[in-house]
């Protein structure tokens, strides 16, 4: 018999049937699932999963746990095949000026942005027509912020409020969506082009109740259909609008669309999906995920990319998935990171090797005690700092450490 229990009843050995939550609110790949540590019990309940199913009578009895601090789990490395010499020369190019410099014009920008975003979605709540201009102008200067140092806006995407989500989220789609196309090597028009389509990808969403979009709670078969129907407003919106071209519209079409045809509104798979469409999945994913909402609080942007990584066999694109990953970084810039010497850091910003960033330490976990901040490049050789690693991510949110704080970003 299938019983549901709370999460604090669940333990080690125990077989989950199913969870009480959507494919996208859980940390694992399947829906059904062994537990074996109290590690993994506790990255659900991270995650904010606070129910499960379980085969009542078939479950063994828990198995002892060794009681330990949980150590998170290896980087993702096995993408690393993806990286040519091309690829890491765009990768140097598009982080020529130092971050230190970089982001201060990048958070000018992004709140240029953020006010177009917020032009656009009103007018489209108010029944207006959509101008571009502001939009254009706006993912030009986006475009310019990340081929000086994309690690900058990757930086302040972190930077959220929870009541301005939409917002954000067109904004930050858009970001990655731009940082994804010139690591692809695309040029500027295509590049622009589809990051327009990041910014516009929700417009849809003006349509919908803002009680249904706002919903702390989770969302009922009819609501769940009201929200779907974002993306075949998109189209209506689109269609009315002036100099929209056929990428953009498809990126708003198509961002909900699965590479395993699972997706919606028309279950498009493979490659029937447009090349925008599926990054824009894959981007939409991430930082949906990654963000605090009204319902749960966001997801550490490792165990995102872990998530995506498992996803790729299935409902996204797998070499496309790889070549995110490799653009946003292992341990993207922001990320609260632990060194074979015991040593706490933030990721500073990336290098050439997608293992050794640039770290700002600030916690010996040996002694106990904070050390004076410093800034090592993990990619340079023994006794420039190379001679440490890193062993694994921390949860920040675990040490009550803010990152953006530590990086002097507020
Ligand atoms: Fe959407």
């Amino acid at each position: 018999m299938i019983k549901k229990v709370a999460i604090e009843e669940l333990q080690p050995g125990m077989h989950i049937e199913r969870f009480d939550c959507g494919w996208l609110d859980h940390p694992f790949i399947f829906n059904s699932k062994r537990i074996k540590s109290e590690g993994e019990i506790e990255r659900l309940k991270d995650w904010g999963v606070t129910h499960v199913y379980i085969e009542d009578g078939h479950n063994p009895p828990p198995v002892p746990v060794k009681i330990e601090r949980e150590r998170p789990p290896p980087p993702v490395v096995a993408f690393e095949h993806i990286v040519t010499p091309q690829t890491a020369r765009v990768d140097r190019e598009l982080r020529h000026i130092p971050i230190r410099h970089e982001i201060v014009r990048a958070q000018k920008v992004r709140q240029r942005a953020s006010q177009a975003a917020k032009n656009i979605l009103a007018d489209v709540r108010a029944g207006k027509k959509i101008q571009t201009r502001e939009a254009e102008t706006a993912v030009g200067e986006l475009d310019n912020s990340i081929c000086h140092n994309k690690d900058a806006l990757f930086l302040l995407m972190r930077l959220r409020k929870k009541d301005e989500y939409t917002f954000d989220h067109s904004v930050s789609v858009g970001v990655l969506l731009l940082a994804f196309c010139r690591a692809m090597g695309f040029d500027q028009e295509t590049t622009r082009t589809i990051g327009l389509g990041g910014l516009l990808h929700d417009v849809g969403k003006m349509a919908v109740p803002l009680s249904i979009l706002n919903k702390p709670g989770s969302l009922n078969d009819d609501e769940f259909k009201k929200i779907q129907q974002h993306v075949i407003y998109c189209k209506e919106i689109l269609a009315t609008t002036h100099n929209i071209s056929l990428p953009v519209a498809q990126i708003a079409m198509e961002h909900h669309e699965r590479f395993d045809g699972s997706g919606y509104p028309h279950g498009l798979s493979g490659e029937s999906i447009s090349l925008g469409g599926q990054m824009a999945a894959i981007t939409d994913v991430f930082d949906a995920l990654t963000s605090d909402r009204c319902y749960r609080t966001g997801i550490d942007q490792v165990e995102v990319l872990r998530k995506l990584y498992g996803w790729s066999r299935n409902h996204f694109n797998e070499e496309l998935v790889h070549r995110f990953i490799r653009c946003i970084g292992v341990y993207p810039a922001g990320t609260l990171v632990q060194l074979e010497s015991g040593l706490l850091g933030v990721v500073v910003e990336s290098t050439d090797n997608l293992l050794r960033p640039v770290v700002r330490l600030i916690y010996d976990t040996r002694h106990d005690w904070a050390v004076s901040q410093k800034d090592i490049d993990l990619s340079k050789p023994h006794g420039k700092g190379g001679e440490d690693r890193i062993i694994g991510y921390e949860s920040a949110k675990r040490w009550r450490i803010n990152p953006l704080k530590v990086l002097g970003i507020t």
